[in-house]
Formats: C-alpha cells, structure tokens, sequence
C-alpha cells in the first residue's frame, strides 16, 4: 500500500479510537429507538426526528409503537386516526405519508420493510437521509448518514469549514465516507451524531470537551466563520406551515366549515383560508363534503 494511503487510513483510525471512546462514555445510549433494530420502529422514530426535537419525539414514539406496533397494524387504521395521534409532532404531511407507506409495505412487499435501496427510496416520504438511517441503524449496513448533526461534526473536523453550507455535499460525502469503519458503522454514525448534538453545536460548540480537539481541522484553523451565512428564518407565525397546522389542529377536535376556520387563523392567514385548504387537500389531509364541511382525510 502507498505510504500517503497508509497514513490517512491510520489517522482515520486514531480519530475514530477517540471518537468511540467519548461515545461510549457520553453516547445517549437510552434513547428508546436506539435499543432496537425492527426496521418499522426505526423508521418511525427517523421521520419523526425528521423535524422535531428528540425530547418531544421519545412519549409520541412510544406511544406510537404501543398502539402500532407493526406496518400492518398502522396499514388498518384510516388516515384521519393517524394524523390526530399526530398532534404534537407538526409537519403533518409525515404522518399521512408515514400511513401510505405502510399500506405499500403491506399490500407490495409482503409487510416488510424492502431491503434495495432504490425500492426504498421510492416509498412515500422516505428520501436519501430516512434510507440511509434505516439501513444503518436498523440494519447495521456500510453506508454514510448524514444528518444536520453529523454533516457538521464532519464539515468541521475533516474539512475546516464551519457549516456544511461552506462545502459541497459531494465533498462532505466523500469525507464521511473515507472515515467509514470496516465494522460498527452504526456506533460510528451515532458517536458523530451525537457528537454534534452535544458537543459540536451549531452555535457556541464546546471546543474544549471535544474529544477530537487536537485533530479537528476547523480548531486548527482558527475556527473561521461560516462562509455562507444561514438568512434569518421567518417568524413561525407568519409561516403557511403554522396556518395550515391550526387548521388540521382545529379539525382534529371537529369538522368545520372555511368561515369557522377563518375565524381561528390570525390577520393575514384568515383570508387565505381557501388557499391553505386547497394545499392540504392536495396532500390528502383533508377533504370536504357536497356541504363544504371539511374533515380530516
Ligand atoms: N438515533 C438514531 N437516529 C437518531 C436521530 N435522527 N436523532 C437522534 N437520535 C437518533
């Protein structure tokens, strides 16, 4: 083997030697859908991180697999029942999703999880980060998962650079990649996951706790700014996404009629009623009857 290759493969190796070591001792080894490997209950917890704060996911995670606890049971309840155990979790198109994929497990792939990845990639809601999540934490197979978390830990350690925004995602996957164990890649996976969460925040990371602190290439570099500064976000109030939440929130409790539901939204979103409706009908959450009386799907 050429000496340059031998030296990045052990430099690798020294780097994931002190990476596992902090994982063992400060991984969030608890959380419930890390103590089992069934791919429906992995997939379940992965799209509800998929925006949501892992404290709020773990008493609706349970919740969840205590009355679902298979594709098939969650294939034999009508939509509406899946997007009220919903509440809570927002984003309520992955429920729905959720309960479309569980229908194509059940009636196209004999009630389990498919193992190719481009079948997987096909099922609803599921895109690159959910199948590769599943295939490694579930599965246990080689493959890079990036998440926010983990493409930060990597975008600083391995590339100098302070937010994943700075680098391509090519590039971040190559450097992922390269730093793939031959065996425990998903202890791997979550070591720089949680890495990320705990230690190399986004904001304000604790430098001096990090285990790889004297080989981090952003630290080395004097930890420059981010190149591509994040826009401020809009205010959530004033977002579709916060409407359209109080409108399925208020049909959860009811079905209603587009003045009653106007009459819950605040200023501006109130005469966009129609329009939010319209948009959730589309994404099969709601429909209404020949009375103009909308419902839950
Ligand atoms: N463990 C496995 N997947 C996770 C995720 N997406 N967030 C937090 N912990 C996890």
């Amino acid at each position: 083997m050429p000496r340059t290759s031998t030296s990045a493969s052990s430099e690798a190796e020294t780097f994931r030697a002190a990476l596992g070591a902090w994982y063992r001792a400060n991984g969030r080894h608890g959380l419930p859908w890390r103590l089992t490997r069934d791919p429906y209950a992995v997939l379940v917890s992965e799209v509800m991180l998929q925006q949501t704060q892992v404290e709020r996911v773990i008493p609706h995670y349970e919740a969840w697999l205590a009355r679902w606890p298979t594709f098939a049971a969650l294939a034999g309840v009508l939509p509406a029942e899946v997007i009220r155990a919903w509440r809570g979790l927002g984003y309520n198109r992955r429920a729905l999703n959720l309960h479309r994929l569980a229908r194509d497990v059940v009636e196209n792939h004999a009630g389990e999880l498919p193992r190719a990845p481009v079948v997987l990639l096909g099922l609803p809601g599921v895109g690159s980060y959910t199948a590769s999540a599943v295939r490694c934490f579930a599965r246990a197979e080689r493959v890079v998962v990036t998440d926010t978390n983990i493409a930060r830990v990597i975008a600083r350690s391995r590339l100098g650079v302070a937010t994943r925004r700075d680098v391509s995602a090519e590039s971040l996957g190559e450097a992922a990649g390269a730093l793939l164990p031959a065996t425990d890649v998903r202890d791997h996976n979550l070591a720089l996951m949680d890495l990320g969460a705990v230690v190399c925040r986004a904001r304000n990371p604790d430098c001096e706790a990090c285990p790889l602190r004297g080989r981090c290439s952003w630290k080395t570099a004097g930890s420059p700014a981010a190149r591509a500064p994040a826009g401020p976000a809009p205010k959530f109030e004033t977002t579709a996404r916060f409407a359209r939440g109080r409108i399925i929130d208020a049909l959860r409790e009811a079905p209603a009629d587009i003045d009653e539901l106007a009459a819950i939204l605040p200023g501006l979103h109130s005469e966009r009623t129609g329009i939010y409706l319209a948009a959730l009908e589309k994404d099969g959450l709601v429909s209404h009857d020949a009375a103009g009386t909308w419902a839950l799907a």
